[in-house]
């Protein structure tokens, strides 16, 4: 019964909402949920916030259609954006990796459209860090070669936006950092430089290279504090959180990717195999 929330929204109407986690196991939280619907993490709880959302390029995910038109994009963006803004803390930050335009369909400013509607939702801007994946391997298209009749540009990035909720500096948490002063350094030049996941290695469409969230979490996070990826995937931020000893919480809506994140912690975070609460 203590995983039962009884939700009243009038006299009249209960809904019961089972909210039991898919996977518990120490710091270590999934939820196969739909980030828009679920209701089972609490409001103002969360430190930190990394992920990469779908990016709107036809990737053929089990459970999530990756070809909205633009404009339901950007409506979907909004809902799951806002719904971050209200699980995050005051001092609540958010790394979010997004393409920094798309080519592929039509020219978006992806980057520039999603830093405005979170913006308009009540995030606060910080800084963009440009995530140099060395990709050159995905031009294909040159549109009118060596002509100026209708070239095309193509900058192989994407970045990392960094967002945060009311007050940038942190008040809440352990206060301890693990950070070492070359990492500071480095990271705090936001031009990072590091290759992208194979899909084949990690068995996901889409994933990101652990040296993504592990930056953002010894960079913006404490110690001890709880870190939410809404777009779990294969798992490569509660692997991050699990070796950098912070609270992970990750939502994914596919079953066959929770599996696939609880197989990944397994084997490359060394978690104990025989002790799950499934
Ligand atoms: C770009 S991938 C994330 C990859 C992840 N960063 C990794 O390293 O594996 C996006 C993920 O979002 C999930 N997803 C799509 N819509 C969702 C929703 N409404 N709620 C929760 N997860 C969703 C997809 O199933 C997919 O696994």
């Amino acid at each position: 019964m203590q995983n039962i929330m009884v939700i009243k929204q009038n006299k009249n109407d209960v809904e019961i909402k089972d909210v039991k986690p898919y996977f518990e196991y120490d710091n270590i939280t999934i939820y196969k949920d739909d980030i828009l619907k679920i209701s089972a993490i609490p409001h103002n709880s969360i430190d930190l916030i990394v992920t990469s959302p779908p990016y709107n390029v036809d990737i053929h995910y089990n459970s999530h259609v990756d070809n909205l038109t633009y404009n339901d994009y950007l409506e979907f963006t909004k809902k799951w954006i806002k719904k971050c803004f209200e699980l995050a803390k005051d001092d609540g930050r958010f790394c979010l990796n997004i393409p920094l335009d798309k080519n592929k369909g039509g020219q978006q400013s992806v980057c520039a459209d999603i830093t405005k509607i979170a913006k308009d939702i009540g995030w606060k801007y910080h800084s963009t860090i440009i995530w140099n994946e060395g990709n050159i391997s995905r031009r294909t298209a040159w549109g009118s070669f060596m002509s100026a009749s209708a070239p095309y540009v193509i900058t192989p990035v994407e970045v990392i936006l960094i967002l945060y909720k009311k007050n940038w500096k942190k008040t809440s948490g352990s206060k301890k950092s693990d950070i070492t002063k070359k990492e500071f350094m480095d990271w705090t030049n936001g031009i990072w430089s590091f290759s992208g996941e194979s899909k084949k290695r990690v068995g996901h469409p889409a994933p990101f290279p652990i040296e993504l969230p592990r930056r953002c979490i010894k960079l913006f996070s404490y110690v001890g504090d709880t870190v939410l990826d809404p777009f779990l995937g294969s798992g490569t931020t509660l692997i991050a959180t699990y070796l950098n000893k912070r609270k992970g919480i990750g939502v994914d809506i596919d079953k066959e990717y929770c599996d696939l994140a609880i197989k990944r912690l397994k084997q490359e975070a060394q978690i104990n195999q025989n002790n799950f609460n499934f």
